[in-house]
């Protein structure tokens, strides 16, 4: 059997670039090399691509396996209609795999770009990409959809006091701020004070040109693994507990604090609950016209029982001890056949310009 030319691409110029390193290094260590002649392609912060001739794992501090970006004088090159090149040379790509997180990986600029050059490739497309991003899009989708999420205002840099006032007279102290497009919890936090709402407005800011203000809820996170393209496979929800010594689910809970969440595969919830957590899940995924995969976010509120969809996530993090991966493997399907699967639907749905 011919082996399919798979090109994983890592790094990338994101918040998120190390997180992607880990995940690429667990998507290689899964492909099954018997099928796939795989490219690694590690693209630094500056955005450029490397192509690794030979994938190069390091041990992070923490004991996590990443995949390393060696740099190279020869960038690869993204063409109209003609794929990728390097040196001179067109690769051999079939299908491209972004693990990549964020901005400029899971926004829709990639998925554009590999669509202009006819590349097939891993994950929802420009559009549902670029909504599934931005918090305020997404959220307004559901919202006209008739789907439940928390009330939100957006705001820009130059939001003036009755701006803030009116969503502290409609919400209520504490508040939760966050970028509208960013991910990992950076730029997120919650804010008890006017002091603290301007710090933390400025600091979702950094990382966003407009921000979401939110009622800050006392809340379970549950989350579904969806994956598909106009046929949807649900898997059943699972937990995140942040540990008491985080005040919310932050990117110390995530990736720096060994301690930081427990990750429950399986949520203990009653079968009404995770029915309508998996109804929502489809119709949240078809919503922001996800395809391939997506991780769709909750919220239970603790106080009121109220369930919200909080965000989805077109390119979850993908390590051996990621919620995406693990949901699924929970639900039957294994590390290894769920990269099968959605290599498939990246070749079911075909290069941009095939369509
Ligand atoms: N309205 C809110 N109330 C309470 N906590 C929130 C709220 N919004 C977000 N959070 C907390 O912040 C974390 C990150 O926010 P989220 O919307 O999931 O963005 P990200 O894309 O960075 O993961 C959530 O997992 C949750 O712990
Ligand atoms: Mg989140």
């Amino acid at each position: 059997m011919d082996k399919l030319n798979l090109a994983v691409l890592y790094g990338g110029k994101s918040g998120e670039h190390e997180v992607s390193r880990r995940s690429a290094a667990s998507v290689l260590r899964q492909l099954d090399r018997d099928r796939y002649a795989v490219t690694a392609i590690g693209i630094d912060r500056s955005g450029a691509w490397h192509l690794q001739p030979e994938p190069v794992f390091e041990t992070l501090a923490n004991g996590d396996p990443a995949l390393v970006i060696v740099p190279s004088d020869q960038p690869v090159a993204i063409v109209p209609a003609a794929g990728l090149w390097h040196g001179g040379a067109r690769l051999a790509v079939d299908c491209v795999f972004p693990v990549l997180h964020g901005s400029h990986g899971e926004d829709g600029k990639l998925q554009g770009a590999l669509d202009t050059a006819g590349l097939a490739y891993v994950g929802a497309g420009v559009l549902g990409s670029s909504a599934a991003m931005d918090k305020a899009v997404a959220k307004s989708l559901w919202r006209d959809a008739g789907l439940p999420v928390v009330d939100f205002r957006v705001v820009g840099a130059g939001a003036g006091p009755d701006v803030l006032a009116e969503a502290l007279q409609a919400f209520g102290w504490p508040l939760f701020v966050k970028p509208c497009s960013a991910g990992s919890s950076l730029g997120a936090s919650r804010a008890n004070t006017a002091a603290e709402l301007e710090a933390a407005l400025a600091e979702a800011l950094r990382h966003d040109t407009r921000a979401l203000i939110e009622p800050c809820l006392d809340v379970r996170e549950l989350e579904c693994s969806v994956l598909g393209n106009e046929e949807i496979t649900v898997f059943p929800p699972g937990e995140i507990v942040p540990n008491a010594s985080h005040s919310f689910y932050d990117y110390e809970a995530k990736y720096a604090d060994p301690d930081g969440a427990s990750l429950h595969a399986v949520a203990q919830i009653d079968a009404r609950l995770q029915q309508s957590i998996m109804d929502l899940a489809r119709a949240a995924y078809a919503a922001v016209r996800c395809e391939g995969l997506g991780r769709v976010d909750f919220f239970l509120d603790k106080k009121t029982g109220r369930l919200f969809l909080n965000e989805i996530n077109t390119l979850p993090g993908f390590t051996s001890i990621s919620m995406y991966p693990r949901m699924c493997a929970a639900g039957g399907l294994d590390y290894a056949e769920l990269l099968d699967r959605l290599i498939r639907l990246a070749l079911q749905r075909g290069p941009g310009l095939a369509i």
